[in-house]
């Protein structure tokens, strides 16, 4: 099954879909974690992104399409993927069909106020990208992941200034889609407010998996 993961900021998209790649067996294939990594490595891309993203802006479109492109062409996501984080514009999108059809496109229902409660608690594996929150959900041990002991850090783009920049692109550059995609019939919305097993539930729900 090839999936688009559409929703704002902190929303749960990289929480679900660690989930759900259990559930689907697809890789999950994260823009922002592409982004993260080569940061983290310092490489040419990395160097490139770095200021963008801490402040909450979108890297450019021919940069994220370019990168989407390669990454769809490798043999694991042949007969199936996540998508989560991209298509974030409708030029985006337009791009996407060119190169690959997605099946259906996962909308994340949910409240700016949820929202914003979710990214101020939220901590990252620095090793591993697994997602944890101070309040939701918790570490085993303080500061170490549970998945790979890896050292768990606060985002930059999680401060408040790059939170409320990320609202506002979303809302205007990224929520068209909800709209496009709705139109072509792939839209499927799954309420994402409840805590995490409730919304694997509406997930599988929603996509009619058992
Ligand atoms: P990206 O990494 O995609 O960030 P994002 O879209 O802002 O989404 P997040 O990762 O912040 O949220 P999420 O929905 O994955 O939520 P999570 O599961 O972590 O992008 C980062 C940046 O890269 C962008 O700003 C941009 O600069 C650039 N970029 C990426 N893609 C791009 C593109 N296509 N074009 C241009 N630029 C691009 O959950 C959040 C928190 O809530 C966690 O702490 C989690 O533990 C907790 N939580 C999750 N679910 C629940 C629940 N059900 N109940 C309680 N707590 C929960
Ligand atoms: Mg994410
Ligand atoms: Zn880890």
């Amino acid at each position: 099954m090839k999936l688009i993961f559409l929703g704002p900021p902190g929303a749960g998209k990289g929480t679900l879909a660690v989930k759900a790649v259990e559930i689907l067996n697809v890789p999950h294939i994260s823009t922002g974690a592409i982004f993260r990594a080569a940061i983290a490595a310092q490489s040419p891309l990395g160097l490139k992104v770095k200021a963008i993203i801490d402040s909450g802006r979108l890297v450019d479109d021919e940069t994220t399409i370019e990168l989407v492109k390669e990454r769809l062409a490798q043999s694991d996501a042949q007969s199936g993927y996540i998508l989560d984080g991209f298509p974030r514009t409708i030029p985006q999108a337009e791009a996407l069909e060119t190169f690959s059809k997605a099946d259906k496109v996962v909308n994340f229902d949910i409240p700016d106020t949820a929202v914003v409660e979710r990214l101020s608690g939220r901590r990252v594996c620095r090793n591993c990208g697994v997602n944890y929150h101070t309040i939701f959900n918790k570490p085993k041990q303080d500061g170490v992941c549970d998945a790979c002991g890896g050292e768990i850090y606060t985002r930059e783009d999680d401060k408040e200034e790059a939170v409320q920049k990320r609202l506002t692109v979303y809302r205007e550059q990224t929520a068209p889609l909800i709209d496009y995609y709705r139109k072509k019939g792939l839209l499927v919305d799954v309420d994402a407010s409840p805590q995490v097993d409730e919304v694997v539930n509406n997930f599988k729900k929603a996509l009619d998996i058992n």
